[in-house]
């Protein structure tokens, strides 16, 4: 199909729930992406967070090529071994004792506030009101009803009220307003330990670590949402290794399949003992093929130098927005960690993100204002010299009009 048809067709069949790019993506390479009239765009966005190896990636394809030969999905009725190995890598490199798999962001999410109200209910039997959950302004926790209930932007909330009771927000980073709004009634407290959607903004360890003894001393669950944060995006395997904190819940997915579906909730022992056969479930949740390409992903992001890479990678392109920034007045602010970095503009950052496209750079927004480069883990320091010549003339040019 002509890029022209495909556009007008997708009008007339898909829901309109986004605002697309104005081409059509054929394939990619790398760090590269080509659309169906063979331009060629460097991808500062990685599918939001999620393609860490980058497109074409010969470990991932044979992994799910071989494993997709034997057996692609059978259902959580069966054991299979891809499952069980993934599951070891991702307890045995973190603070959790156990995985429940999903397939995305929100129900990794939607998992963790379960857990939460079961483990309340079991250590608490004497107090039916302890369902009350502290989120944060900025916050992105997902769509479904529980995730769009922690999520803290009206625009999402709104077309789809009520939500779920007891949810309140204070501001992210004030630990005197989270211990102002916990009480005994508190059964979790979701966090982001880097807000994406929100801004690209970077917790305090000595926020997220109060919050670890706020919760602990209400007997209420923390949960990390690392999400987007999570599995190497912040030159870590997990963000919160940055803080100083461990939660007993922690929310992962995007990365975690190689672009397939997958999201999984880990979890403390503790929590795991209020969670019985048949409480939770997953048709799909980390099928043997998206665990063979999750085990590749998790593999490459802990071999030698790669976490090095990703926090080099991208402490220089905050360098060099920052040098940039005594020279271009649009730039007000530059922050983030890892390869997740959010310029702050005088400007909408959409408009960057629409002449980045017609320069063949793709980057994303986090909000209104702010600008959003979440590329590949792979990238290497060469291509991110590319990517900052191209990118500090854009915001100069566009934030003079
Ligand atoms: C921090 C965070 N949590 C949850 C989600 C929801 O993930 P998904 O879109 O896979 O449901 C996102 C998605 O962007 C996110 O950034």
């Amino acid at each position: 199909m002509e890029k022209s048809e495909i556009m007008s067709q997708e009008k007339k069949y898909i829901l309109n729930t986004y605002g697309r790019a104005d081409f059509v993506l054929d394939h990619g390479d790398g760090i590269y992406l080509y659309d169906t009239e063979g331009r060629r765009y460097i991808d500062c966005l990685a599918g939001i967070a999620v393609n860490a190896l980058g497109y074409g990636n010969k470990a991932v394809v044979e992994a799910l090529s071989r494993q997709a030969m034997k057996l692609i999905h059978v259902s959580n009725l069966y054991h299979t071994e891809p499952q069980v190995l993934l599951a070891q890598q991702l307890v045995e490199n973190s603070f959790g004792d156990k995985v429940f798999f999903c397939n995305s962001g929100t129900e990794a999410i939607e998992a963790c506030l379960k857990f939460s109200r079961a483990r309340a209910k079991k250590n608490f039997p004497d107090n039916p009101n302890k369902f009350d959950i502290l989120a944060f302004h900025g916050s992105f926790h997902g769509r479904t009803m529980g995730a769009l209930s922690v999520t803290s932007r009206e625009k999402y909330r709104l077309p789809f009220l009520p939500l779920l009771p007891g949810v309140r927000f204070v501001e992210f980073n004030d630990l005197e307003a989270a211990r102002a709004a916990v009480s005994k009634n508190t059964c979790a407290v979701v966090v982001e330990p880097l807000q994406g959607e929100g801004g690209v903004n970077v917790a305090t360890a000595e926020f997220l670590q109060g919050l670890r003894e706020l919760t602990r001393a209400h007997g209420a669950s923390l949960i990390f949402d690392e999400v987007q944060c999570g599995v190497g995006r912040t030159g870590r395997l997990f963000a919160h290794e940055h803080f100083g904190a461990t939660p007993d819940l922690m929310a992962l997915a995007k990365p975690l399949g190689g672009g397939f579906p997958m999201g999984a909730a880990l979890l403390t022992e503790e929590v795991a003992e209020a969670i019985h056969p048949g409480d939770h479930a997953s048709t799909f949740g980390a099928n043997p093929a998206i665990c063979a390409a999750g085990l590749v992903v998790i593999g490459e992001i802990l071999s030698p130098g790669f976490l090095e890479n990703v926090a080099a990678v991208g402490s220089f392109i905050r360098a060099e927005v920052q040098k940039a920034k005594e020279f271009i007045p649009a730039i007000r602010e530059v922050r983030g960690l890892g390869q997740l970095t959010g310029i702050e503009l005088t400007v909408k950052a959409q408009e960057i993100v629409a002449e980045g496209f017609r320069r063949g750079l793709i980057l994303g927004t986090a909000g209104d204002y702010v600008l959003r480069l979440a590329p590949p883990l792979i990238m290497q320091m060469e291509e991110a010299r590319i990517v900052i010549e191209q990118l500090i003339p854009l915001l100069a040019e566009t934030g003079k009009k």
